[in-house]
């Protein structure tokens, strides 16, 4: 049988007190509206159909090409949410998955397995519920005499009775397809808030004679919904803590996985150390024996074997086998280091190649350069790329030794095996094994000190 699964994503989430939508703020880097996604997807759904509305224009952009969209225009309510997504399920018999789009802690197999429940029961639906402590807020599950669900009664509609029920509505179903735009058509408003309520679908289900069951989960922690800043931390502390457990048990060290902030789609070989304060985000990937941190935040790098890694930020850079970075090196787009080479303390490097073995230890800014291998750079050299208008390149060949506080003019060649004297400002090419001085001339008179006293001021 094939499934849908409808996101809810269309309301406002007032408590955030943020002009963005709620669902467009991140957990480690992805908006809660794509872990709805990916969780749908994880489970098998074949067509997921996001419900968006409020803040649609911020939204949409998030799940196109991977969900349909549906527009709520007024946010009357979840069953009025469901039914937004009616048209786009008019020819369509199979199970519905209905999320919520700001709940991102579900585990896909928790939604297979409240499928496979109701496909074995042909229920018209299954709604997953949890105990909770304190379940202020949440709609309560009622149930008759013999323990079967009888309706889903909110905490503002409910008597002193009913909310002392501890089972709540995580706000997950599995529906049978047409039962529920059957029984969508009935909902009324008549509640305390005046709304639409998906959960009234369960009752009037009931009364047409279909099985309406619960899936009752012990991981009540992956029902968490973000309504607030408070939660939406507390969301990214539980799936912190999920993710860096996995990398764990693949053989990765963490000084400290308190600290240490590792993206859904990052993938990190065994035997790499993580120090504390890391954050790996994007499609970062890192290779076996590589040693990351402490104080390191790479987005979108690839990182090879036996690197280390310190006090590094890299953005879209490629860090090759045995390369060393840091302390405090910033690695911007395309910066590339090969086999071995290094770029070391305060020192910047832009969509520049530094070959195998090459090294930028201190004080540097490289950009738009292509470097050869075994290149040393002096401390405090920089390729001047910008004239203010333009980017211009700059080649430093195999062997070259440029020395300290060297600036390179570009469009510069430097050949291969040449030196460049310390403070020189190159702006014409160096040939292949020359030596290159540009610098004023130092010139000295003898015993100039003594003869000038300076006299201190009155
Ligand atoms: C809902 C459930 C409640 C459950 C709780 C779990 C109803 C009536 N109540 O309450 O039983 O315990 O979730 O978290 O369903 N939305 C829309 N359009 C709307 C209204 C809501 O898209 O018109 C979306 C919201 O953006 C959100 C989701 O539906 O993603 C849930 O809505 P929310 O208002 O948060 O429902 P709760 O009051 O939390
Ligand atoms: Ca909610």
């Amino acid at each position: 049988m094939e499934t849908a699964a409808i996101i809810l994503a269309a309301g406002a989430g007032t408590r955030m007190k943020s002009k963005k939508p709620k669902v467009a703020h991140e957990v480690l880097g992805r908006p809660l509206v794509q872990w709805a996604v990916c969780a749908a997807e994880e489970a098998g759904a074949d067509r997921v159909i996001a419900v968006v509305g409020h803040g649609r224009e911020a939204v949409i952009p998030l799940v196109e090409g991977r969900a349909e969209v549906a527009v709520q225009t007024s946010q009357r309510g979840t069953a009025d949410a469901v039914l937004a997504a009616a048209d786009a399920l008019a020819d369509f018999d199979g199970a519905v998955v209905v999320l919520s789009g700001d709940s991102p802690l579900i585990r896909p197999e928790t939604i297979r397995e409240m499928c496979a429940l109701r496909a074995e029961h042909d229920a018209a639906v299954v709604v997953l519920t949890m105990d909770l402590t304190n379940p202020f807020g949440y709609g309560r599950i009622v149930r008759d005499g013999a323990g079967e669900v009888e309706r889903i009664v909110e905490q503002k509609d409910a008597t002193a009775e009913e909310a002392a029920i501890t089972e709540c509505n995580s706000g997950f179903y599995c529906f049978d397809g047409r039962a529920l735009f059957e029984a969508l058509a009935q909902v009324g408003s008549d509640n305390a808030q005046g709304e639409f309520y998906l959960t009234d679908v369960l009752a009037i289900s009931r009364a047409a004679g279909r099985p309406v069951l619960a899936y009752k989960t012990d991981d009540a922690e992956q029902c968490l919904g973000v309504n607030s800043r408070g939660q939406l931390a507390e969301a990214t502390r539980v799936m912190q803590r999920r993710i860096n457990e996995g990398h764990m048990a693949a053989g990765v060290t963490m000084w400290d996985p308190a600290t240490t902030y590792i993206g859904p789609e990052v993938e990190i070989a065994p035997d790499v150390e993580l120090l504390p304060n890391v954050m790996l985000l994007g499609k970062t990937v890192v290779g076996e024996d590589s040693v990351v941190g402490p104080n390191s935040r790479l987005t979108d790098t690839r990182v090879g074997r036996g690197c280390r890694i310190d006090e590094t930020v890299a953005v879209e850079a490629l860090i090759d086998d045995g390369a060393t970075t840091g302390p405090r090196a910033y690695l911007r787009p395309a910066a590339h280091l090969c086999e071995g080479a290094k770029a070391g303390t305060h020192v910047e490097i832009k969509k520049s190649t530094i070959g195998k073995g090459s090294k930028v230890p201190h004080l540097s800014y490289i950009g738009d350069t292509t470097m050869g291998e075994g290149v040393n750079i002096g401390a405090g050299s920089i390729t001047c790329n910008y004239d203010g208008v333009n980017k211009h390149a700059t080649v430093i060949e195999d062997g070259a030794f440029i020395g300290s506080d060297t600036m390179m003019v570009a469009p510069v060649t430097i050949g291969a095996g040449a030196l460049v004297g310390a403070g020189s400002t190159i702006t014409k090419d160096v040939a292949a094994g020359a030596l290159a001085l540009g610098r004023a001339k130092q010139s000295e008179i003898a015993g100039w000190v003594a003869a000038h006293p300076i006299e201190k001021k009155k």
